[in-house]
């Protein structure tokens, strides 16, 4: 289908979460790029919630590891972006702020698979004491919420792209 040649359709099918890095350095320009995408995230009411933590150093990352039940793989990662928010602001609450972070959280993975990247989705929020552990470890403010982390780095597994519409999931005109 020529819709598949399309770069951006690429990377969105082409995105797997890839858990296992090789020993290379994420570029500071892509890192850069990373999180822009981040911030052009739709966002309901335009409140933009998001705050980015790129997170870079040895010892953190292995502490990051160390904290997550299902993060080992942040111990080979160069790169991990923790996903939060404010969901309040100048007395105005957000409701959005998981939506909205969510959105952020895709850009970022997407971004990765198309600057040839690899990532996984890890969620944080939700998983008990896991966002103050993570709000410990990186000085994350206690009225912050932490959403999830992507783990980065240059992949060292491959899996086949996503392919084909599920029947029983897709619905048209009615369900
Ligand atoms: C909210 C959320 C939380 C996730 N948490 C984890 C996690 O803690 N550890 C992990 O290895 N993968 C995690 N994943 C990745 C999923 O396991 C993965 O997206 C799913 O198996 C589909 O595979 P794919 O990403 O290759 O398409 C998470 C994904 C989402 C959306």
């Amino acid at each position: 289908m020529q819709n598949k040649e399309n770069a951006v359709i690429r990377a969105i099918l082409g995105r797997r979460s890839v858990r296992r890095y090789e020993n290379t350095p994420v570029e500071r320009e892509k890192i850069d790029a990373l999180l822009e995408c981040a911030c052009a995230a739709p966002s309901a009411n335009n409140f933009r919630p998001w705050h980015f933590v790129a997170v870079t150093e040895r010892r953190a990352l292995n502490a990051l590891a160390d904290a997550h039940p299902y993060g080992r793989m942040l111990a080979e990662a160069a790169l991990a972006v923790v996903v939060c928010a404010e969901k309040e602001r100048d007395g105005a609450a957000d409701v959005w702020w998981e939506q909205d972070c969510g959105a952020a959280m895709e850009n970022i993975l997407i971004a990765a698979a198309a600057l040839g990247l690899g990532s996984v989705w890890l969620g944080v929020h939700h998983s008990g004491s896991l966002p103050d552990k993570v709000r410990g470890l990186l000085g994350i403010p206690g009225h912050v919420q932490v959403m999830g982390i992507a783990a980065i780095g240059y992949g060292a597994e491959a899996k086949p792209a996503h392919e084909g519409l599920d029947p029983v999931l897709v619905h048209r005109e009615h369900w």
